[in-house]
């Protein structure tokens, strides 16, 4: 099946960390990107930046999810995290584009959706209706990001301590954003992915000390490990003004995440970049050079 590329892709959750990577990576491709935003500060901005078309509008809200479709030769749907409405959203999104007639359907979910975590357990059912949809589409499943250490760069370097909110010893096959990007921008772009569900993770098991004794290494000091407590996060969390719901989803993210961690495979991306995907120690020079 050839991949359509004259009409424009739509990408919801375009003004986020996942959306404006890929927006940016299809942009750089020459490909013309229909962008889904709830802000037109956003929408401006990601025109600039080299996106075609803007459409402003809620993900809850129907008639701007049917209109945004229209027109569009695929859909990447990108979900803000943690939704309470993700497979609702993903129900609507695969309605109408199965109306709209769109070409493919690309899913951004996440690795494992079957463990017994809320917002895994309602990509799920995303997945599920998706593969019912009678759309050809294809499902991308990512791990942790690597750039989850962006947020507390700061406080690793001025305390000498990486920490979050699970087991120092959990380990996880932790992924370059840049790299999901350029997997997705693949996958959206050349043909031969139709009805493929493919688990994207990097090319390490990392837990929190590993990641810590390549910071030391990075940084020429030592960085120790800890695990966050749990009522340190919640207050943390409440003070930033989390809603209560999604501080619930977190809590039970880290709990299984310190019980578990959450590993998969690499080999799947380092197929589709065509090159061994980006390590830990690659992304923290790449990213905090001057440290
Ligand atoms: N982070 C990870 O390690 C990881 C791993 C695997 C999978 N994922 C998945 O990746 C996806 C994207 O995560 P992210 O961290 O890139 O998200 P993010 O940076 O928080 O961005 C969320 C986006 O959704 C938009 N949004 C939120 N509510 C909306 C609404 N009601 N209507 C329209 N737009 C709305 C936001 O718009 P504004 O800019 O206006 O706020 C923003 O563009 C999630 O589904 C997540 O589960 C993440």
């Amino acid at each position: 099946m050839n991949v359509d590329l004259s009409r424009p892709i739509l990408v919801t959750g375009a003004s986020g960390k996942t959306g404006r990577s890929v927006v940016s990576r299809l942009v750089s491709g020459g490909v013309k990107v229909r962008v889904f935003v709830r802000r037109q500060e956003a929408g401006d901005e990601l025109l600039a930046s080299g996106a075609s078309e803007m459409v402003l509008g809620d993900l809850l809200d129907d008639d701007a999810l049917r209109s945004a479709i229209v027109g569009t030769g695929q859909i990447m749907h990108i979900c803000p995290p943690m939704h309470p409405a993700e497979d609702e959203i993903a129900a609507s999104i695969f309605a109408h584009g199965r109306d709209a007639g769109v070409s493919r359907l690309v899913l951004y979910s996440v690795l494992h959706p079957m463990i017994d975590v809320p917002h895994h357990r309602r990509k799920l059912i995303a997945e599920r209706a998706l593969i019912d949809s009678g759309l050809a589409y294809t499902i991308l499943q990512p791990c942790r990001y690597m750039q989850h250490l962006a947020p507390i760069w700061k406080e690793v370097v001025a305390t000498g301590i990486h920490r979050m909110p699970f087991a120092t010893d959990a380990a996880f096959s932790l992924v370059d954003l840049h790299d999901l990007a350029e997997a997705s921008c693949n996958v959206l772009t050349q043909a031969g992915h139709e009805f493929a569900t493919y688990q994207l993770c990097g090319p390490q098991r990392l837990s929190q000390i590993d990641c810590a004794e390549i910071l030391s290494r990075h940084l020429g000091r030592t960085i120790t490990a800890e695990a966050k407590p749990l009522e340190v996060f919640l207050g943390d969390a409440r003070k930033a003004g989390m809603p209560e719901p999604r501080i619930e989803t977190m809590s039970k993210m880290n709990a299984h995440y310190d019980a578990h961690g959450l590993l998969g495979n690499s080999n799947v991306l380092h197929w589709l970049l065509g090159r061994e995907p980006t390590n830990f120690a690659t992304y923290v020079a790449r990213d905090f050079p001057s440290a």
